[in-house]
């Protein structure tokens, strides 16, 4: 589908973003491993929460869904059976690699397939350590979906530094050490998200930053009742539009406020933003809060390799706000970019590119040359099938002076099913 988005002055109005994509996940794997009946309010409807539903369902979950809430009876740790020859985790990585950790954790062999994009991205990340906990994966090209996954040996519990920060990585081996009769521990050394450690209650201890997370068979799978957050991922793209459209305000309720997800508040608002946070609170494990964004005069900034995965996800908007900014902005250290449903820094330059905007490509990052009054006419942008990439031009294409095109516009969706009527609502 081609979105067209014309250009408004400004944007003003209370939304609340959708339900967390990372925690919507992570509930329904972790009800399916709970022994018992866990009832999860604001799940989310979008397209990656729905494919992770799907495949708790093939592996004996009982799942229902109703005006967002989803009941799930789990079989315990020990229930987990694949009912199907194959899983289809469509576009979600965080699917495809907590799922393989808990195949491998219950010792049931399975196909996992996804879409296109989910099956150019490297999984080797997560088949070097499952192989190491006595898994057998035979992956496309030794690293790619389709990929069986079986394990007849027994669990080998394993102590292992995480060589990237990722969550999913992280989450994946620590799914599978929760079947081990000893301590599976990962040592990370720059904080990823925490969902997991927080939903499972696991044991963190942290030392000079450095913080080691264990999992085994004593870790009881606590029930997952609550009411899952607005997604700060989601947020961020009102959060920067909020900043660069002139005369705007815009209230966001209920958006989660963990810290391992909130990098970007911190860098709007050492570029100069007006954001405030009212009515903050805990929803379950999970810090939330209201946030409120209006319009100013932002200003460059450097972000290097040890904020990026607080702000992973937000790049792309990001890449945006910088474009907006006065002076020269860099990202780096964020080769990262380059694994996610597209490659990221490639799928930025060619937003970029498409409003004439000055930048370089790096390797592992991007140098912008911003200006708050930077203008263009109207442009043509390719999303790459990437959620992210269809948001953050949508949210370009307001600054043109004439309306834009937002090729496969459809893929929002992934993550931000209504992004479109929201964006109407704020337009008004
Ligand atoms: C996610 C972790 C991040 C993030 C992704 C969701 C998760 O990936 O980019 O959108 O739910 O754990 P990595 O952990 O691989 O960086």
């Amino acid at each position: 589908m081609i979105k067209k988005v014309a250009p408004v002055f400004s944007l003003n109005g209370t939304i609340t973003p959708p339900p967390d994509k990372s925690i919507s996940q992570r509930a329904a794997i972790f009800a399916l491993m709970h022994d018992g009946i866990s009832v999860i309010k604001n799940y989310s409807p979008a397209e990656d929460p729905q494919s992770t539903l799907g495949c708790v369902q093939l592996l004996g979950a009982e799942v229902s869904q109703l005006d967002g809430v989803v009941t799930i009876e789990g079989c315990g740790r020990y229930g987990v059976r694949a009912l199907s020859d194959e899983l289809d985790c469509g576009n979600s990585g965080t699917a495809m690699r907590l799922l393989s950790g808990v195949l491998v954790g219950a010792g049931t062999a399975v196909y996992l397939i996804g879409d296109p994009s989910l099956s150019s991205r490297t999984m080797k990340r997560i088949i070097d350590p499952l192989e190491q906990m006595g898994a057998h994966i035979l992956a496309r090209n030794g690293e790619f979906a389709p990929m069986f996954v079986t394990r007849e040996d027994p669990l080998v519990p394993i102590e292992y530094m995480l060589p990237i920060a990722s969550a999913q990585l992280k989450s994946c081996i620590l799914l599978a050490g929760l079947f081990g009769e000893t301590p599976t521990k990962v040592i990370e050394n720059v904080p990823s998200r925490d969902h997991t450690e927080r939903l499972l209650n696991l044991n963190v201890e942290e030392e000079n930053g450095v913080r080691v997370i264990s999992a085994s068979l004593k870790d009881e799978i606590p029930n997952q009742s609550y009411t899952i957050p607005a997604d700060f991922s989601a947020a961020a793209f009102w959060l920067v539009a909020g900043c660069i459209m002139s005369d705007s305000e815009i209230r966001m309720k209920n958006v989660g406020l963990n810290p391992t997800r909130t990098g970007l508040l911190n860098i709007l608002v050492q570029m100069g933003a007006d954001i405030t946070i009212e009515n903050e609170g805990m929803v379950g494990a999970e810090p939330v809060g209201d946030i409120i964004v209006r319009s100013s005069r932002l200003y460059k900034i450097d972000i290097k390799k040890e904020f990026i995965p607080n702000c992973i996800d937000e790049l792309p908007i990001i890449s945006v706000a910088m474009l907006f900014a006065e002076g020269i902005s860099v990202i780096s250290g964020a080769e990262e970019l380059r694994h996610k449903e597209t490659d990221r820094i490639k799928a930025i330059t060619r937003i970029l590119e498409a409003v004439g905007a000055n930048f370089e490509e790096m390797e592992d990052g991007l140098v912008i040359h911003g200006d708050p009054d930077f203008k263009f006419n109207s442009a043509n942008f390719q999303s790459f099938h990437d959620h992210r990439i269809a948001m953050a031009s949508a949210i370009l294409s307001l600054k043109g002076n004439s309306e834009s095109e937002i090729e496969d516009a459809e893929s929002a969706a992934v993550s931000y099913k209504s992004f479109w009527e929201d964006l109407e609502v704020l337009s008004k």
